[in-house]
C-alpha cells in the first residue's frame, strides 16, 4: 500500500421509522436545537475524520433539500434504496469514483444522534490495522431469553452476546463485494452480517450505551437528556 489510507462516512438515511408514529421520517423529527439528522451529521463531521459523509436519502424525501447540511462540501446526496443495506450500497457506489478498495469506511445510521467523537476515534484506533473491521457494540446488562409466542425455550448465555450499534466499519471494496453478493437476503440486517455470511470475522469495539437508536416516541426524550449531559 503506497497511497494514504481515507475515512468515509455512509450514512443511511431513507427509512420512514414506522415505529414511531409519526407525520414525517423519524430523522427529521425536532431534537432540541435541530432535527435528529442534523445533529448525527454534524457529529460525523465535527470528529474531523472523512473526507465525505455519503447520505442515502429516499426520493421522495421533500425535507432533505431544505437542510443547509444538504448543501454542506463534504456530505454527498445518493439514493434511498428499498432496505437498509440497499441504501447503504447506494452509498459507497456514490463514492466508488474518490474511494480506494482499501480505504475505510464507517456505516452510521442517521437515527443515531448521541455519537460521540470518542467513539468514531477509539473504533478507528482499535481497527486500523485490522484485516476485516469491525463494530461498536454493546455487552447486555439483562438476562436474555429465547422465546417462542409467551413460552420460554431457554436462557441464552449473555457472555457471547453483543447488541449491535453503529458506526460499523469496513474497507471500501470488501464491503462493497460482500453486500452485492448477499442483496436481497433478509437476514443481512446490517453490514457486520453481509460479511459474516462471506466467511469473514468482524470484532466488536465495546461503544458507548448512550449512542441510542431513535425508534420509539419516547427514544427522543431520552437522546435530548444524554445530549445535555455528554
Ligand atoms: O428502521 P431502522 O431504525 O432499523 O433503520 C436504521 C437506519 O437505516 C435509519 O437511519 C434509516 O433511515 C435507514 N434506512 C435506509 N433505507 C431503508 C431503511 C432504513 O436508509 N430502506
Amino acid at each position: 500500500m503506497n497511497h494514504q489510507i481515507h475515512f468515509w462516512a455512509v450514512v443511511p438515511a431513507a427509512g420512514v421509522g414506522k415505529r414511531m408514529n409519526a407525520d414525517r421520517p423519524k430523522q427529521y423529527l425536532e431534537l432540541g436545537d435541530s432535527t435528529v439528522i442534523e445533529h448525527t451529521l454534524s457529529r460525523l463531521l465535527q470528529a474531523g475524520v472523512f473526507s465525505a459523509i455519503a447520505v442515502a436519502i429516499s426520493e421522495e424525501d421533500p425535507y432533505w433539500p431544505e437542510l443547509a447540511l444538504s448543501k454542506h462540501e463534504k456530505i454527498i446526496t445518493a439514493p434511498g434504496g428499498k432496505e437498509r443495506a440497499d441504501s447503504v450500497l447506494s452509498g459507497l457506489k456514490s463514492i466508488g469514483d474518490k474511494a480506494n478498495d482499501d480505504d475505510w469506511v464507517l456505516v452510521h445510521d442517521a437515527a443515531r444522534p448521541c455519537l460521540t467523537s470518542e467513539d468514531i476515534l477509539k473504533l478507528i484506533d482499535v481497527l486500523k490495522n485490522d484485516e476485516v473491521g469491525g463494530i461498536l457494540a454493546l455487552s447486555s446488562h439483562d438476562t436474555l431469553k429465547n422465546v417462542d409466542g409467551d413460552k420460554i425455550l431457554g436462557t441464552l448465555d449473555r457472555r457471547h452476546i453483543w447488541r449491535a450499534l453503529t458506526p460499523q466499519m469496513f474497507r471500501f471494496g470488501m464491503l462493497r463485494a460482500a453486500l452485492e453478493a448477499t442483496a436481497g437476503d433478509p437476514r443481512i440486517t446490517d453490514e457486520a452480517s453481509a460479511l459474516e455470511i462471506q466467511g469473514f470475522v468482524p470484532k466488536i469495539v465495546e461503544g458507548r450505551p448512550d449512542n441510542i437508536k431513535i425508534t420509539r416516541p419516547e427514544d427522543l426524550a431520552l437522546a435530548q437528556f444524554y445530549m445535555e449531559h455528554q
